[in-house]
């Protein structure tokens, strides 16, 4: 049996109509979008386009042409920062951000660029408000926080954070890599300025997709310049959007197949999706409890909405465990400090890390089964 419980890192498999829609898209009409005018083109063109408009649609963006799309969600929030940022701003983050973000402001702050304020969370990933508040300054330019865990999928208050932020008149980045397609994102109810997502994960597209959904009032600088497919005549980049913030030709294969899993969401229903995931989830929290040599991290059964669980073992040290189920019962987990290292010391598992598992949509009862019992018989046998 092969059983994948990595859905936090790409989830797998994607639906048979994200496949069909990349073959069908490079066997019959794999051409550039926005640069020739042939039939082959204006098609690509099109379904590039038609994927903007669904994305601006799941997320209530207020224009598509603010949906920009990269290889992935580091770029994308390293694209929302370095094109915001300048000398002497001040950025707040959590303690349980993902190193797209960490990394990144670390690097300004080296520069000499930003001052950066880390909000401590509690072991469950929950941020502290008081603090978050009293840590505003006068030259305070961008909050960023993760929305869903990658560790314990903690969710983070984000409606609360963006109301916040927008009375200070402060722009609020959230990093949606794990949640976007999974929980309800309004970006202009939750007053979100820039959303950041993935596209290979809770969205069903493949690997190489990603984004950004920025607000009509938001300006970013391109940090790439280069062909556009518009203004050829002009030796400077677009300052129009999305081309500002898209030069080069785009991943159109990738598009394509985001494309189709937005429509695959869309057409099964998020809810639905959802309910599936937790119900597993839940469950998988049931088996794990009758396993004294285990400690389950995080919020817990009742209050994990997201599909992610983290353990350690009094046994084995976590990679060694996720050795032993993917060689010895074809289980496929993560294990160590997901390039979450802040968010380890929050849980007080730096540096190790968990093991995690990170049931999906395709996953079944069975499955969950045959994953406890093989976790039982791996404590039990040592
Ligand atoms: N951030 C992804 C993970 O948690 C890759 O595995």
């Amino acid at each position: 049996m092969q059983v994948y419980l990595d859905n936090t890192a790409t989830s797998w498999p994607k639906p048979k109509t994200v496949v069909e829609s990349i073959s069908e898209y490079l066997n019959d009409y794999g051409a550039s979008p926005g640069r020739s005018g042939h039939a082959m083109a204006l098609k690509a063109a099109r379904i590039v386009f038609e994927a903007r408009e669904l994305l601006a649609q799941l997320f209530n963006a207020e224009t598509s042409e603010k949906v920009i799309f990269s290889s992935n969600a580091t770029n994308a929030i390293n694209t929302a920062f370095k094109g915001i940022l300048k000398k002497g701003d001040h950025v707040i983050i959590s303690h349980m951000e993902h190193n797209s973000t960490i990394r990144p402001l670390r690097y300004l702050e080296s520069l000499g660029i930003i001052e950066l304020s880390i909000i401590p969370c509690d072991k469950n990933g929950k941020i502290d408000m008081d603090l978050l508040k009293s840590c505003f300054r006068p030259n305070t330019r961008i909050v960023s926080t993760i929305h869903g865990s990658n560790i314990i999928g903690t969710v983070m208050p984000i409606a609360e954070i963006g109301a916040l932020c927008k009375s200070r008149g402060v722009i609020y980045l959230v990093d949606a890599a794990q949640t976007a397609g999974f929980l309800p994102i309004d970006v202009q109810a939750q007053n979100i300025d820039i959303l950041s997502f993935t596209g290979h994960k809770k969205l069903y597209g493949p690997s190489g997709t990603g984004g950004l959904v920025i607000g009509k009032h938001i300006e970013i600088d391109s940090l790439i310049h280069g062909g556009s497919g518009s203004k050829s005549e002009s030796e400077t980049h677009p300052d129009f959007y999305p081309d500002k913030l898209e030069a080069g030709t785009p991943n159109t294969v990738g598009i394509t197949g985001l494309k189709a899993g937005v429509e695959f969401i869309l057409n099964k229903g998020q809810e639905n999706l959802v309910k599936h995931s937790q119900e597993i989830t839940r469950y998988f929290f049931d088996g794990l409890s009758q396993i004294e040599e285990l400690t389950v991290h995080g919020p817990g059964k009742e209050k994990n909405v997201l599909p992610v669980i983290s353990v350690t073992s009094s046994v084995f040290p976590p990679d060694k465990f996720a050795g032993m189920l993917d060689s010895e019962f074809g289980i496929m987990t993560r294990a160590g400090l997901m390039c979450s290292p802040l968010g380890h010391k929050t849980l007080g598992t730096f540096p190790q890390g968990t093991l995690r598992f990170s049931p999906g949509y395709f996953n079944t009862k069975e499955e969950i089964d045959y994953t406890v019992e093989a976790i039982k018989k791996i404590l039990i046998k040592n």
